[in-house]
């Protein structure tokens, strides 16, 4: 269990190397034994994972046209809190099967790129590496792409154990060093104590954390330009008035940096056209249904949310 959240701590590791009594399965084990909640190990060797073969069906299409064990791992990253990548180095790199395995990655960054969607949840996962090699005491290359590929799974790089030497122990060892032992026992540690689940309320304090600023004299400038944006796409027709509210429409007030504007339309107004006149491109649009003030859905369009500010656009009706 996750002692903050009280969820089962679920663990996904990928193990690059094909030997099955190797440095980096050994490593593997010892990790498993002082990790708690669910674990799954995927081998790039023996799993039935074909790499990418960049036919660009997922351009198009929310899946992977290769119908094999990866559909089930894009299902195990997406609900894990711990991606841990263990990996032989081969040649200053991670090896060539498990880069195989990981080009199948590429499907997150088409669905962002192609079909603006976002195949992974939003939720914190924390990643580590478990580098092994024969003695060459060289992993830069392979340290960073491993970070590079726990990105793209949305991890967040805490730690990493590098066992440079496995050319100097015999054949049929298990005997890892003892400070490499400790350090995954540390990593282990590492892992479990770091809260894996985020509630909402902590999701929402870091994606909307709460800025303030010392007065901004721009911002009645800000609302004058989003005002004329406004007329222009609406029309002025259909508008019964525009007003900068809140916290920074009193001057020399130190306020959340936020515009906002409430625009006033009569009943009259078709709503969905009205929201179909404002671009996606350039506002999110969010919607409540109904509100305690009247009968109708409550309408926000977010206009952006950047270090210096931004602004909203609040639909009442008069
Ligand atoms: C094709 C190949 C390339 C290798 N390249 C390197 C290397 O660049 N640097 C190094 O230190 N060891 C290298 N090694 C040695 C392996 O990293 C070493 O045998 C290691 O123990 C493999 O991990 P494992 O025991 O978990 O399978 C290479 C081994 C093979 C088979």
């Amino acid at each position: 269990m996750n002692s903050e959240s009280g969820c089962m701590m679920k663990t996904l590791i990928f193990n690059g190397s094909p030997r099955n009594n190797g440095g980096t399965a050994t490593l593997i084990r010892e990790l498993e034994k002082s990790l708690a909640g669910d674990v799954n190990v995927i081998s790039s060797y023996k799993a039935n994972i074909s790499p990418c073969i960049d036919c660009r069906y997922c351009w198009t299409n929310d899946k992977c046209s290769i119908d094999d064990e990866m559909q089930k791992v894009y299902r195990l990253i997406n609900e894990a809190d711990n991606i841990i990548i263990a990996s032989p180095i081969y040649f200053g790199e991670i090896t060539g099967s498990f880069l195989g395995l990981m080009s199948r990655l590429q499907f997150y960054y088409v669905a962002r790129k192609f079909r603006n969607t976002e195949m992974l949840s939003v939720k914190k996962r924390n990643g580590a590496l478990i580098l092994v090699d024969g003695g060459d005491v060289y992993a830069d290359n392979a340290m960073s792409m491993g970070k590079s590929l726990l990105r793209k799974m949305k991890s967040e790089f805490i730690g990493s154990v590098y066992f440079s030497g496995t050319e100097n122990v015999p054949e049929n060892h298990t005997a890892v060093p003892e400070h490499i032992l400790a350090e995954i026992k540390e990593l282990s540690i590492n892992l479990s104590k770091i809260p894996a689940a985020e509630t909402d309320h902590e999701r929402q304090a870091r994606i909307y954390p709460i800025i303030l600023s010392e007065y901004n004299p721009a911002w009645p400038q800000w609302f004058a330009e989003e005002k004329a944006n406004l007329e222009q796409l609406i029309g002025n027709e259909n508008i019964a008035r525009i007003s900068h509210f809140g916290s920074t429409s009193v001057p020399e007030l130190t306020a959340k940096p936020t515009v906002d504007i409430l625009l006033e339309i009569a009943e009259t107004i078709d709503i969905e056209d009205l929201i179909a006149s404002l671009p996606n491109e350039e506002y999110i649009y969010l919607r409540k249904e109904g509100n305690s003030l009247s009968e109708h859905d409550r309408v926000i369009f977010l206009k952006g949310y950047l270090s210096d500010g931004f602004a909203d656009v609040w639909i009442g009706y008069t």
